[in-house]
């Protein structure tokens, strides 16, 4: 089976009411760990990529290493999305290259740091959505921005979305999700206290446009356990706070249905490599120790397949293609 547009996979979470995760890859280990979550716990699944993760794989790996996972599970809804996409350029050249979704992110300019006006972000992203639509590929757009700076993406200020705002863009661009800033922000450092979420404006939106497909941002939950085994095997994090599972879980109730992973598979890769280094002085077989990074994220991913309830729906309908798509697109 091809690659899923990833509207069919939100559509379907939508009528189900659970969320998705969408886990960034970079390499065969992240992607074979992510494959055997979704396998054994029969979850549909976003694979995304980002521009760095593009820039590292040379694109064609990042490609055909997905190609491999969807021919390794022909039953499993799988879509490759374009992460935080900067420019109409960088879209087309992913859907050329076989992405099913795209996002362009217009919250901020071409350099992912400076923000952009609602007008211009409206403009970017219904390029975007009309080129992408012709050929039945999927679009994120997002409206506010995130805190954190990590690795060149975010402005470093926060700006919550505006319901209001969001109705009038969700209708000026036709995307067919849309990101919010409720209050997350990219990376492992995301909060020192409590964190407090702005969950109602999930609920506002949902009022206007009941069933739109929302999508959060910044949802690694920075677990405890995974920053202790980093530091007990040489690692120097700070302490520090993920989104917790329960404020993930109310958004889901709320109406997120895509949710963006990174940081939680980075943490789990780092801790098992230390360890497995660490307890093995003597090892130099990459295939032991990339083989338990491959297991950790295994483990991450598949608890949050059963924490989003994503768990159990790979088979709940039949594949549609860009084909099919196109032809809801543009009749
Ligand atoms: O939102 C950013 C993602 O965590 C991707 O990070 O650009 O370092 O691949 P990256
Ligand atoms: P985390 O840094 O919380 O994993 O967020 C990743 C993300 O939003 C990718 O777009
Ligand atoms: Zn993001």
């Amino acid at each position: 089976m091809p690659l899923v547009p990833m509207k069919q996979i939100l559509d379907e979470a939508v009528r189900g009411g659970y969320g998705v995760g969408a886990y960034n890859v970079n390499n065969m280990e992240q992607i074979q760990g992510i494959m055997k979550a979704a396998a054994e716990t029969r979850s549909p699944v976003i694979l995304q990529a980002s521009r760095g993760a593009l820039a590292y794989t040379n694109m064609y790996y990042i490609k055909y290493m997905v190609q491999a996972a969807v021919e390794d599970n022909p039953d499993i809804p799988i879509a490759l999305h374009l992460d935080h996409g900067n420019s109409f350029e960088t879209c087309r050249q992913a859907i050329g290259l076989g992405f099913t979704s795209v996002m362009i992110d217009g919250s901020l300019r071409e350099d992912s740091k400076t923000p952009t006006s609602f007008e211009e972000n409206v403009a970017i992203t219904k390029e975007v959505v009309d080129y992408a639509h012709k050929t039945g590929v999927s679009v994120e757009g997002e409206l506010g921005t995130l805190g954190g700076i990590e690795d060149g993406v975010g402005s470093g200020k926060v700006m919550l979305t505006d319901p209001d705002e969001a109705i009038r863009f969700i209708e000026k661009t036709g995307v067919d999700a849309l990101a919010l800033a409720i209050g997350t922000s990219h990376g492992a450092y995301k909060f020192k206290a409590e964190p407090r979420l702005e969950l109602d404006i999930i609920n506002t939106i949902q009022e206007k446009i009941p069933g739109m497909p929302l999508v959060m941002h910044g949802s690694s939950s920075v677990p405890a356990e995974l920053i202790e085994v980093i530091n007990r095997y040489g690692g120097k994090l700070e302490k520090t706070m993920g989104v917790p599972m329960e404020s993930i879980k109310e958004a889901i109730k709320r109406g997120i249905r895509k949710i963006n992973v990174d940081t939680d598979g980075r943490l789990a890769i780092t801790g098992a490599i230390r360890k497995y280094l660490s307890d093995h002085p003597d090892a130099f077989d990459p295939r032991t120790y990339f083989g338990e990074a491959r297991e950790a994220v295994y483990r991450t991913v598949k608890g949050k397949m059963e924490d989003f309830s994503t768990a159990g729906h790979a088979g709940d309908y039949s594949f549609m293609t860009l084909e099919d798509m196109k032809k809801i697109y543009n009749g």
